[in-house]
């Protein structure tokens, strides 16, 4: 089976869930903790073995570019300093097989086209694609979710999204599939819709901001109308591919953090904070010293 080498971040978006903090910088730059969102993703497509990744971009996002370029200035000024540790953290954010392509995405006119975008780059490869403010946590040494999913495409050669239960009050906000069961972890999806209201949604499953694709859906999306919000919709693209083979459900090992969100962003501060070596154990003790009961009155 072909191996998952490109993965493709569409970044265009424009964070209003998260303004004013996104009014003028990228919400995929928002930091947890010390590194940004996207970084978080990247590391992510590149444990699992991914060596491309092609970021659609739009208006105000020329930070993901200058954060994954050399800064030279820094680097002299760290040089200079003596700062080896920073100098390091900054010079090697990628592994030199690594390479990133950047394309624009002119208008907004919904993931479904910043998909399409990417197809010049991807050709008819396989691929991945990765939404950054959905932060996914494994326990440290454990495998990425894009890793677990891409052993899944590799295993069983089908197109593979990442799903989750959600509240049935929620489903408004996802793609909602309903499936059968396969195997462990595993169903094959019977049907995929975009942001059902509650009461017309056919299950609670959610789909979660990690797919594996195989290039068969650029066509699916060119021909595609406008869908749910009047965007072009990766999901009914997925469901005008899914007429032609089938896909799979696959329930991810992890913790997932709705990013774009502000309770989100901060559960998953909170948490990666109580683990990150530098600041946990002062930041532990701050949070015991917090009287919760009293401070939210
Ligand atoms: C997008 C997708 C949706 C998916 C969601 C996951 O929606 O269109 O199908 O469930 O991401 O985060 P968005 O959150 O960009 O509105």
């Amino acid at each position: 089976m072909t191996k998952i080498k490109k993965a493709v971040f569409p970044v265009a978006g424009l964070g209003s869930r998260f303004l004013p903090a996104t009014k003028a910088q990228p919400k995929e730059m928002l930091p947890i903790v010390d590194k940004p969102l996207i970084q978080y993703a990247v590391e992510e497509v590149v444990s699992a073995g991914v060596s491309e990744l092609i970021f659609i971009t739009g208006r105000n996002k020329r930070a993901i570019e200058d954060h994954f370029d050399k800064a030279y200035e820094l680097e002299s000024e760290l040089e200079a300093s003596g700062k080896v540790g920073l100098l390091g953290h900054i010079r090697n954010i990628l592994p030199k097989r690594v390479s990133c392509v950047y394309i624009r995405q002119q208008e907004p006119l919904g993931l479904g086209h910043a998909v399409l975008c990417a197809q010049p780059v991807v050709g008819d490869a396989p691929f991945a694609v990765i939404l950054a403010d959905e932060f996914m946590d494994v326990p440290i040494g454990q495998p990425s979710v894009t890793k677990q999913m891409v052993d899944v495409y590799e295993r069983e050669g089908l197109g593979v999204l990442a799903v989750q239960p959600v509240p049935r009050e929620s489903t408004r906000q996802y793609g909602i599939v309903t499936s059968s069961p396969y195997r462990q972890n595993l169903e094959f999806i019977n049907s995929i819709i975009e942001k059902p209201q509650p009461e017309k949604a056919p299950s609670n499953l959610a789909v979660v901001g990690r797919y594996v694709l195989n290039s068969a859906i650029f066509e699916h999306l060119r021909g595609l109308g406008k869908g749910s919000g009047g965007e072009i919709q990766l999901t009914d693209g997925i469901a005008s591919l899914m007429k032609e083979e089938k896909m799979l459900a696959y329930r991810y090992h992890g913790r997932r953090y709705d990013c774009g969100s502000k309770i989100g962003y901060l559960k998953a501060t909170v948490n990666i904070a109580l683990r990150h070596p530098e600041v946990m154990s002062e930041f532990g003790d701050f949070i015991a010293t917090l009287d919760l009961a009293r401070e939210r009155k």
